[in-house]
Parts: C-alpha cells; sequence; structure tokens
C-alpha cells in the first residue's frame, strides 16, 4: 500500500483568523448568523456521521444506494483517473464510486479535500488501506477558496457529495460552481449528490431527529466558539430549530436564546445581547428540482449528461460534463 499523504493548505493560524473574522460579521448581522463550515470540528466531524445513520435523516442512505447502483455506469461515463473529492468528510460513500473505478481500469488517485482535519485524517488511511494501489493524496482546505489546489496529471472528476452544495445559497453556488469549471478542462465530469424539494413533514424530521442528534450538532457551533476563542455561550439555554423555508426551498437551522442573554466573547473584546426567543442562523439545506440544478450547472458552463432519483425522488445524484 502507498502511504496517503496530506496537504495542509489551511494553516491552523488562518483558520483561527477566518472563524474570528466571521464571529465579528455574524454575530452583529442582523438577524445573526454564521457559515456552517464551524460545525466540523473533531467532535461536529463526529456528530454529523451519526446524523448520517439515524432512521429519519434519509439523504445518506439514499445516496449511498444510488451509488451502488449507478456507480459502475458513472465511471463509463466520466473515464475518471483522478477523482477528487470536495468536502469528503468519512468517504465512506465514496467507496463505490472508487471501487467502480479501479473495476472500470482508469482510476489511479483519490483526493479528498475538506476543512476538517480529523475527518481527513481517519478517511485518508482508512481509503488507503481499503484501495492499495490508489495513490491517496488528502487536502486540507476551504472549497470555497482553494481549488487551484487540485492536481492536473489525468482526467478528472470532481464529486461533491451529500447535498453539501445546498449549504450555500444561490449566489454563493454559482461562484463554487464556476470556479470548478474554472479549473476543470472541456470533457472533464462534475459528479453531485443533491437533495430534492419534497415532502416538508419529511424533510423537518431529517433535521430535527426524535433523538436530538441533530440539536446537538447544532449546538456544537457555541462549543466551538467557547473553545476557540474564549466565549461564554450558555449552551443549554439555546435551543434547536429546523424549518422549512417553501418560497427559498431551504430548510434553516438556527439556535434560539430561550431567555435574554448576553455573551462574551473574550478573544474578540467582543459582548454580544440576545433577546429572549431571538435565534442565530447557523444553516441552510437548500432542496432542489432537477430542471434547477440543470440551469445552475449550465450557467457555470457544465452539461448535465445523466441524473439518477430514489423511488421517492428525495435525492439526486448528476453527472455533468464540462461543455
Ligand atoms: N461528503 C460527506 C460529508 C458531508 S458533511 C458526505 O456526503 O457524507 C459536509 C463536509 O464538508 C464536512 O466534512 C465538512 O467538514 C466539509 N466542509 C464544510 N464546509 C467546508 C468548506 N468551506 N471547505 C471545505 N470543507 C467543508
Ligand atoms: C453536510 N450537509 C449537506 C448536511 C445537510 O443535510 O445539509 C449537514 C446537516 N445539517 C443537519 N443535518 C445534516
Amino acid at each position: 500500500m502507498n502511504a496517503p499523504t496530506l496537504d495542509v493548505y489551511l494553516k491552523p493560524n488562518e483558520m483561527a483568523e477566518a472563524l474570528r473574522a466571521d464571529v465579528r460579521t455574524g454575530l452583529v448581522a442582523k438577524p445573526k448568523c454564521l457559515p456552517p463550515k464551524w460545525f466540523y470540528d473533531a467532535r461536529g466531524s463526529e456528530l454529523f456521521e451519526q446524523i448520517t445513520t439515524l432512521p429519519e435523516y434519509y439523504p445518506t442512505r439514499t445516496e449511498h444506494q444510488l451509488l451502488e447502483r449507478y456507480s459502475s455506469e458513472i465511471a463509463e461515463l466520466t473515464q475518471t483517473e483522478i477523482l477528487v473529492e470536495l468536502g469528503s468528510g468519512s468517504s465512506e460513500k465514496t467507496k463505490r464510486l472508487l471501487s467502480a473505478g479501479v473495476e472500470h481500469g482508469t482510476l489511479h488517485t483519490y483526493v479528498p479535500q475538506d476543512v476538517s482535519i480529523s475527518a481527513l485524517e481517519g478517511a485518508t488511511e482508512h481509503i488507503a488501506e481499503v484501495f492499495p494501489g490508489l495513490t491517496v493524496h488528502g487536502v486540507v482546505s476551504d472549497f470555497t477558496e482553494s481549488l487551484h489546489h487540485l492536481p492536473g496529471d489525468g482526467r478528472r472528476t470532481v464529486v461533491f457529495l451529500g447535498g453539501t452544495l445546498g449549504n450555500m445559497v444561490a449566489d454563493e453556488r454559482s461562484e463554487f460552481l464556476s470556479g470548478i469549471a474554472d479549473v476543470l478542462s472541456t470533457g472533464e465530469h462534475l459528479v453531485l449528490g443533491v437533495g430534492l424539494v419534497t415532502d416538508a413533514d419529511v424533510l423537518v424530521r431529517a433535521y430535527d431527529d426524535s433523538a436530538g442528534v441533530t440539536a446537538a450538532f447544532n449546538k456544537n457551533v457555541l462549543r466551538v466558539l467557547n473553545d476557540s476563542l474564549g466565549a461564554d455561550f450558555p449552551i443549554d439555554e439555546f435551543r434547536h430549530v429546523a424549518l422549512w423555508d417553501a418560497e427559498n426551498a431551504w430548510i434553516e437551522m438556527r439556535l434560539e436564546a430561550t431567555r435574554d442573554l448576553d455573551v462574551q466573547i473574550a478573544d474578540l473584546d467582543m459582548s454580544v445581547s440576545f433577546a429572549a426567543g431571538e435565534q442565530l442562523r447557523t444553516e441552510i439545506s437548500a432542496k432542489f428540482t432537477i430542471d434547477g440544478i440543470r440551469a445552475e450547472l449550465a450557467n457555470a458552463g457544465f452539461e448535465m449528461q445523466r441524473s439518477w432519483t430514489d423511488l421517492d425522488e428525495r435525492f439526486a445524484l448528476i453527472s455533468a460534463v464540462l461543455s
């Protein structure tokens, strides 16, 4: 087996500075908001993995089934030599694509990329063990800033699974997809997994599970602020809120102050007040239609070649080519 390598393009001091900047802006915004990438310290990445096994959280298992069924077809369509996965997390589902690429005889390199170093360390070790013939080259970076680090010595497919595209608003998605198009060459592929608009009850349950794991994941961001910035958020005084915004076609996760609160953020010399009932937006999770995602891809220069959905049409795998 080739030992996996890990390149860190996001140094701890840059991460810390980015967090400080996001907190300075987000907690004075009206309404208050934070970007979702701060969920994913080691504890947050672990909680996300727990979410993927919850009965209510259908996206992961649905996408897994689609990957089981269609990975060979994807390998045939894309002829991938280098598979670059953005926001790869545990890389668990990706094993289907990797197996298919290896069996197809084209795939030689896997480049998982994530902001979470703990998730990447575990995933690169595991994938290198399971696929001893693959070169595994992990990249710790922010996928909104660092696509120029992608390797270029073979036919590439960029993979973005799990519905993570939905954690961006439309303008961010447009910039992100165009950024991928800028670094790929004509004929190279983008494989996307996206959640589809479905029944509101099903959606809300997926983001407000009965075991409270999603609530713990949501509140983890406050613990990240307490630990990294010397803040004193009283975590138990916040309530997890998940609601479906039909107009924007997204789930919104928020943290609601259960009483008036004054929070000190020592490292920023900042104090933040919450009125009872005030909410901090921590994540959106947009859901798509096939026509909508086709149009977003086309705007960025991609032609959607194929899409596959489950029978309930809750999730889609999409293969697009740069035209
Ligand atoms: N692709 C996996 C994980 C999805 S969870 C799956 O489908 O199960 C979202 C992942 O994206 C997490 O691992 C998180 O650390 C990563 N992530 C979130 N924002 C990011 C950013 N701005 N840059 C890089 N990775 C990010
Ligand atoms: C990573 N992302 C696609 C997940 C989602 O469904 O939006 C994160 C998540 N948030 C709550 N549960 C899962």
